[in-house]
């Protein structure tokens, strides 16, 4: 369960305990290669649902990771899901998921994703708006159903994240807003095609401490306490995901653990530790455990310095050119070391850039980069003719399975046929 180190007598990559040149040796011209820590994932997995009680739920944020031995492992660990569309629902029961352990979070499902999720059963859909509440009503009604309702507000709290990863503020498109909660509240009470089951929120991304957090939830909490006066009664409180990683700046000073531990004494100070608690995330239950591995396909020397072009590209990983996110890039085989070499993917963009990294005084053939685990796969795209990369992933020192990259040659034959 040992997750990205390095042996320390020959400073060789290792991910689950597993040797990464080796691992490249044994399986040529497979970069660039998501590789990723199976035990890892589900011994972080099953600690933060074994930090909740036992009726509360983890519910799997499946966008950031949605790969089916990664989702099968969450799932054995006892989480259940918060998906976006119809797509993840398919895909989160697929992988054993039981309906009544899945939220279906969004701000604009289509008709057919209501209807999927009425005739899944799941735990809750998360409505995003007043019009979306109508629309869910009349879905339900015509369906001879009941929708199972979270009503997911939106709290108004400022985060210190990335603007593009800030959800909860006033001026962002997710969530009902306060001006609307009492018309949310009035057409719940008066409607038999809908249940109000819970309350969510998501503030944010990439937290770094649990304030922002606290004070998204303690919203919640006022609003449940406001409704539950109006008759409603919601049976769970699901506070969001957003539980920051350490990327190797440093920054982080909460855990996961300390998020819900943090979620469950609010409950109990609000006087509503009756209540369910879910919570969502995504990032720190995958994060951590992958790494993306590319070769290096030359260097270049000028007046402005060094320059390391590899085979993985913004395609493969987006972070750095979407919020301007920096993961640790390390040679394979050896320690960072200086000096430092401007790192960028072979893509026709200049944001195609992973920043500074120090490698060392000679270029290495491949490097690993670091905390790849989470909206790494799941963001990739074909850009530029590039097939997408492959995925490994290890368990018990091993190579469990490999899902290979479809290859130049199937898109080439799809973009002719399109
Ligand atoms: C509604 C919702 N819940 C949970 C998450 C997961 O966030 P994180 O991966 O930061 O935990 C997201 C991420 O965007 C989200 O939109």
């Amino acid at each position: 369960l040992s997750g990205f180190e390095r042996d320390p007598e020959t400073q060789q990559a290792r991910l689950g305990s597993v040797n990464l040149s080796a691992l490249l040796a044994a399986n040529p011209r497979r970069t660039p290669a998501y590789v990723y820590d199976l035990d890892g994932i589900e011994a972080g997995a099953r600690a933060l649902v074994e930090s909740l009680r036992p009726r509360d739920l983890v519910a799997y944020a499946l966008k950031a990771n949605s790969a089916g031995s990664i989702v099968r492992r969450i799932a054995r660990a006892g989480c259940g899901a918060d998906v976006v569309s119809g797509g993840e629902l398919e895909l989160a029961l697929g992988a054993g998921i039981p309906a009544r352990k899945i939220v279906m979070s969004g701000v604009a499902k289509s008709d057919g994703e209501i209807d999927l999720a009425l005739a899944r059963g799941i735990r809750a859909l998360q409505v995003e708006s007043l019009e979306e509440l109508a629309r869910s009503i009349a879905r339900a009604s015509a369906a001879g159903k009941v929708a199972r309702v979270s009503v997911r507000i939106n709290p108004g709290v400022e985060v210190d994240t990335h603007a593009h990863i800030a959800t909860g503020h006033a001026a962002a498109k997710f969530g009902v807003a306060a001006a609307e909660w009492p018309r949310v509240a009035a057409l719940l009470a008066s409607t038999q095609a809908a249940k109000l089951v819970g309350i969510s929120a998501h503030v944010g991304s990439s937290l770094k401490t649990t304030e922002p957090y606290l004070a998204s939830a303690r919203v919640v909490c006022d609003v449940c306490k406001d409704w539950q006066k109006r008759g409603l009664a919601p049976e769970f409180l699901d506070f969001g995901g957003g539980f920051g990683i350490d990327y190797g700046a440093g920054n982080i000073s909460a855990q996961p653990r300390d998020f819900a531990r943090a979620a469950l004494e609010l409950l109990a100070s609000q006087g509503l530790d009756a209540l369910e608690l879910v919570v969502e995330p995504g990032r720190s239950l995958v994060g951590p455990f992958g790494v993306l591995v590319a070769a290096v396909i030359q260097s270049k020397l000028t007046d402005s310095g060094r320059w390391l072009m590899l085979d993985a590209g913004m395609n493969d990983l987006i972070r750095p050119a979407l919020y301007g996110a920096r993961h640790r890039i390390e040679p394979l085989a050896r320690l960072p070391d200086e000096p430092s070499w401007r790192v960028v993917g072979p893509i026709c963009e200049s944001t195609d850039d992973f920043g500074m990294h120090d490698l060392g005084p000679s270029a290495p053939d491949y490097v690993v980069i670091r905390d790849a685990g989470a909206y790494g796969f799941t963001l990739a795209s074909e850009y530029n003719g590039r097939a997408l990369p492959a995925e490994v992933f290890l368990s018990a020192g091993k190579v469990e399975s490999i899902s290979a990259s479809p290859g130049v040659a199937a898109w080439v034959e799809r973009r002719l046929r399109a």
